[in-house]
């Protein structure tokens, strides 16, 4: 239902586009090799935009606005898996109903974005909806942000205040948290940042050790007790993605977890959970929720799959006025989006073990089993993940001849993009609109690839 300027007129109008735009969206339904005349057309346009940007592209890459489920449309008229999207933005696929409704419905209110000031319907409606998926949770106010970075800013400085002069920060090994002057010290990897002064104190200790996982809950929480040792109990939170995205998607069990929260809380360090990138991609909305720790988030940060951003908090880490506030929420077509997908994901069939994405999750993993131990043996020497966040090594896992198999795959019809170093991995953010048949061509893509590169 749109929030602006309603009328029988708007409706049918409404109605007669909504049908009309998605009927051309679905004729992007295959793969298809590039245009002969238009190739030097997006050569040229993303020269052009790499000078403006100052920075070359890593695929030859610039979208149409055309596409449908997994397929998107190059300007150069090549269709092509992607199973990328945006970096985990596009769960539905492209041109899904709800974002056409979404953008739509936007256009009849009398505005673009929406603010802190002078409050909307929809930043309303969207925190009603997103704080009732967390109502199994001490979590009671959400405050939306324009960025997965921000979120991130607004958790440590709500922690920062409730435990001044607490200020030092847990962080993991190989975590990402963001680009803003905080996140990049959050950020594990050092050369993100070069250049930069360090500006807040953060200290890193290993993620769950999966080639030993044994004692992989041992060697954290021996890493945590060196660091109170060293530091004193200095600390205001310990901040964590369970999934851990750029790491290529190491993960831990509910009990490697538990044992973590356990002691942070026996300490009073709060507990920060990143789900910017796992938020609706594992087996619950949440991955927290996966794993069952409702009990001891204390804030959380989500983005991307919502189409807005933002902070979860507890009553008690409600910051003082002044703190926290800032121009926007988020554009009107995001918030009218966030919200219709939650309320899709979470009514409809898509978690828990009989649950869409775990459906997915299992055809990947059998289809990758059938290559890495069939045609492609001693190619694939590692294959795994969680829900639509699954990723893959090839040959030596090196950098090099991973981004040298993923511009390959690239030309031949799938977008995907790497994660982590030593190993590098071919990381899929999948979204839901793959059928039994996009599966079994993407799986023969690869392994024609493979047989390419390796
Ligand atoms: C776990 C995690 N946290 C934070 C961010 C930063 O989000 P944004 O790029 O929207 O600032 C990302 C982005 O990839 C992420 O994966």
């Amino acid at each position: 239902m749109a929030l602006g300027v309603q009328s029988t007129e708007i409706q049918e109008h409404f109605n007669k586009l909504f049908s009309a735009i998605l009927v051309e969206q679905q004729k992007f339904d295959h793969i298809k090799s590039a245009d002969e005349n238009k190739k030097v057309l997006l050569e040229t346009k993303l020269k052009e935009y790499e000078q403006l940007k100052g920075r070359g592209f890593f695929y030859t890459f610039m979208a149409t606005g055309k596409g449908h489920g997994p397929f998107v449309e190059l300007v150069d008229g090549s269709v092509k898996y992607d199973l990328i999207n945006a970096i985990g933005v596009n769960l539905l696929g492209h041109s899904h109903p709800i974002y056409i409704k979404a953008n739509l419905e936007a256009a009849t209110s009398d505005t673009m974005m929406a603010g802190n000031l002078l409050s909307y319907q929809e930043p309303y409606e969207l925190s009603k909806v997103i704080l009732n998926a967390v109502s199994s949770s001490r979590l009671k106010h959400f405050w939306f942000s324009c960025s997965g970075s921000f979120s991130n800013d607004t958790a440590l400085k709500i922690l920062w205040q409730k435990k001044a002069p607490n200020y030092r920060l847990i962080a993991f090994q190989k975590s990402f948290a963001g680009r803003s002057i905080a996140m990049q010290d959050v950020t594990y990897n050092s050369s993100y940042r070069e250049g930069m002064p360090s500006s807040i104190q953060v200290d890193h200790v290993p993620h769950y050790n999966y080639k030993d996982p044994k004692n992989a809950l041992a060697e954290t929480l021996k890493a945590l007790d060196d660091l109170i040792e060293k530091n004193g109990n200095a600390y205001c939170a310990l901040t964590i993605e369970l999934i851990q995205g750029e790491a290529g998607f190491i993960f831990g069990t509910k009990e490697y977890y538990e044992g973590i929260f356990k002691w942070a809380k026996s300490k009073g360090i709060y507990i920060w959970i990143d789900e910017v990138q796992s938020f609706a991609r594992t087996h619950q909305l949440f991955a927290y929720q996966m794993f069952g720790l409702d009990e001891y988030v204390d804030v959380v940060t989500v983005g991307k799959v919502l189409q807005a951003c933002g902070t979860f908090y507890t009553e008690e880490l409600n910051p003082k006025p002044g703190l926290i506030a800032g121009t926007f929420n988020g554009s009107i077509a995001s918030m009218n989006a966030g919200k219709a997908i939650v309320r899709y994901l979470t009514e409809g069939n898509f978690y828990g073990e009989n649950g869409r994405i775990n459906e997915l999750e299992k055809k990947f993993k059998t289809e990758f089993k059938n290559l890495a131990e069939g045609s492609c043996k001693g190619k694939i020497p590692y294959y795994g993940g969680v829900g639509t966040m699954l990723s893959f090594e090839v040959g030596d896992s090196s950098n090099d001849l991973t981004n040298k198999f993923m511009k390959k795959l690239f030309e031949n019809g799938i977008i995907s993009f790497s994660a982590g170093k030593d190993p590098t991995r071919v990381r899929f953010l999948l979204p839901l609109s793959l059928l039994d048949e996009h599966i079994h061509e993407i799986f023969s893509i690869l392994e024609k690839t493979i047989h390419e590169v390796i």
